[in-house]
């Protein structure tokens, strides 16, 4: 069985002070919850308050990016043993605003798997199709592209350490989510993709989270589907009752 795991991607929003007033209310929402991952990923600025805060909960800090060089003439970059000096567990890999906007590549996305790995912490890595790709029916394909030049060099063992977000581009931010049909198709392919990779064993046991305008209302219908095993929630994360109600919703 695969453990459910809801992740809240803050992106570019809460101070500390916001963050901790948010992260205050997410813990008392979701005290009682077991059975399923809950991870929230501030920016770098809120991280130490928010590790402080979480200290004793159920609830795991992530990073929403991570640099792959230890440390270094690297201005403004954040390295893999930093982040895990502040208790950080999981960290966002290869997010679409990130390959739209940075130059993320297939490529520099399998460097920072592979810093994340070595420090002991879990890569929540993001595949996913923009709205040309679907209209011009490459969806599989792109998912392809990224999967195999995201997670070549890495063994069976350390891909089953990894978690992976299918996220359209077209449904991020858009209210426009992807018809849980549509998200299963997908999520089975990437499956398939896995086993063939590496081996059915591993296919079976790494989780896939959906990512894209996922809120209380339409947590429950894509959770229900068999390939789906969690959801990257950005909008919807920035509120404590909302994420709280799409975690309450996910326990299987
Ligand atoms: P959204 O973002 O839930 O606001 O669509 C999801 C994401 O980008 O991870």
């Amino acid at each position: 069985m695969r453990k459910v795991i809801i992740a809240g991607n803050w992106k570019l929003n809460k101070t500390s002070a916001e963050a901790i007033t948010l992260v205050e209310e997410l813990k008392r929402e979701v005290v009682d919850v077991s059975g399923v991952d809950i991870v929230v990923c501030p920016p770098f600025t809120a991280i130490n308050d928010v590790n402080e805060c979480l200290i004793g909960s159920n609830i795991d800090l992530g990073a929403q990016n991570v640099f792959w060089q230890d440390s270094g003439a690297f201005t403004g970059e954040v390295s893999a043993p930093m982040l895990k000096h502040l208790g950080v567990k999981y960290v966002i890999i290869g997010h679409s605003e990130r390959r739209q906007f940075f130059g993320e590549t297939n490529e520099t996305v399998s460097k920072r798997i592979r810093a994340a790995l070595t420090h002991g912490l879990t890569p929540i890595v993001c595949v996913g199709e923009n709205l040309a790709e679907r209209e011009s029916n490459k969806t599989f394909d792109v998912i392809k592209n990224h999967c195999e030049g995201s997670l070549v060099n890495l063994t069976a063992e350390e891909m089953s350490k990894i978690v992976i977000a299918y996220e359209p581009v077209w449904a991020i931010g858009t209210g426009k989510t992807a018809t849980p049909e549509q998200a299963q198709e997908v999520h089975a392919y990437i499956r398939q993709l896995l086993a063939r990779i590496f081996n059915t064993e591993v296919s079976q046991s790494v989780r896939i989270q959906y990512g894209g305008s996922v809120t209380p209302e339409n947590i429950a219908i894509l959770i229900a589907k068999p390939d789906i095993d969690g959801a990257l929630v950005g909008g919807a994360s920035l509120k404590a009752p909302s994420f709280a109600a799409i975690v309450k919703a996910a326990q299987k």
